[in-house]
């Protein structure tokens, strides 16, 4: 029996030297140590030793499986250790090869005109405003003196969701007004920029998506110099102090009076050229005096208040602003186009 002990102890720390990876090792340890192992056959023979034996054949058999324990362990580490080698190997990082540039990107001219603009107004006092651009024909139509009927109401220039007319892409950010006059305490000074939908054919001024900023100003004593003096400060702001404004008379159901403001002509100077298609002037935005009905229909007093309001076309903004002379520029993404800005 010590014989055949010495013989397991000699083979085993051969075999568990020899194994390459640690399923093999798992195998023998088994196969030595396990229930039904070669070393557990042999310990389940003492019984037949005589007394005497028992505790000799007792120890060694100990020894063999601390051996073989022993043996295990140190080479499961060593194989450990090999593996740990290799993986370092074959996942180093070369931090001497140079990276991949990552393009730094900019922003759109859009962005940079509505942030500019921003700026602007609120340095003047104005908080920013957002609203849906799922409108309800209450707030984009009704509430802004444009009665059922009304031919800006068509079907063939706005985007409705709904069968009866009450669902909308709102068609300009007028609505905001309301939602501003409805929420907001007085006296109120906000600007509302956003998206804005029409059915329009694609060409070089018009898009069926576009943007617009809202303008609304509400309290004692606001008259159409206060409007005048706003829309120039910020024309000259984003434009430069030279720039040639005008105001002309000009009709919206929410305002009353109502103007558009022109720029002089960027390209001619006035003269007539193609961009403005010969008129010497571009028309910027659309302003007047809010319609005491509007702000009536939000329980505004028209004794105590009055207001002005303005909707700015912010491509034309930025068309102006940067010289563009086609409005689909600004929406086809074309990176030879926007890396110049
Ligand atoms: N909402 C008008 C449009 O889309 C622009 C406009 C005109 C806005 C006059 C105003 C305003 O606030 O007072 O054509």
């Amino acid at each position: 029996m010590k014989q055949k002990l010495e013989e397991i102890r000699k083979d085993a720390l051969a075999a568990i030297e020899g194994a390459q990876d640690s399923a093999a090792l798992e195998n023998l340890r088994v196969s030595y140590l396990g229930k039904k192992g070669q070393l557990t056959a042999v310990l389940k023979q003492m019984g037949k030793l005589s007394a005497e034996e028992r505790p000799v054949i007792g120890q060694i058999a100990n020894e063999v499986r601390e051996a073989l324990g022993g043996a295990i362990s140190a080479q499961a580490e060593k194989l450990e250790k090999a593996a740990l080698a290799l993986r370092l190997k074959a996942e180093a990082v070369d931090v001497t090869i140079p990276g991949t540039p990552v393009e730094l990107g900019h922003r759109h001219p859009l962005s940079l005109i509505l942030d500019e603009a921003k700026d602007v107004f609120i340095g003047m006092g104005f908080s920013i405003a957002e609203g849906p651009e799922v409108e309800l024909a209450e707030y984009n139509f009704t509430r802004l003196n444009t009665e059922e009927g009304h031919p800006a109401r068509d079907w063939g220039d706005t985007f409705y969701i709904t069968e009866d007319s009450s669902v909308l892409l709102r068609t300009q950010t007028s609505p905001m007004q309301v939602r501003a006059m409805e929420t907001m305490p007085l006296p109120l000074r906000i600007i509302a920029p956003g998206r804005v939908y029409r059915k329009d054919e694609v060409d070089a001024t018009h898009s069926p998506m576009f943007h617009q900023l809202e303008g609304l100003v509400v309290d004692k004593g606001i008259t159409m110099a206060d409007l005048k003096g706003t829309l120039e400060t910020l024309v000259k702001r984003l434009y430069g102090p030279d720039s040639v404004v005008r105001f002309r008379p000009h009709h919206f159901p929410f305002t009353e009076p109502s103007c558009e403001l022109d720029v002089q002509c960027f390209e001619c100077k006035g003269q007539g050229c193609r961009v403005c298609k010969n008129e010497g002037w571009i028309e910027l935005l659309g302003a007047g005096m809010v319609h005491p009905k509007v702000l009536e229909g939000c329980g505004i007093d028209t004794e105590v208040y009055s207001g002005f309001a303005f909707g700015i076309g912010l491509e034309r903004m930025t068309m102006r602003r940067f010289s563009i002379s086609d409005l689909r520029l600004i929406f086809e993404n074309d990176m030879r186009f926007l890396a110049q800005f």
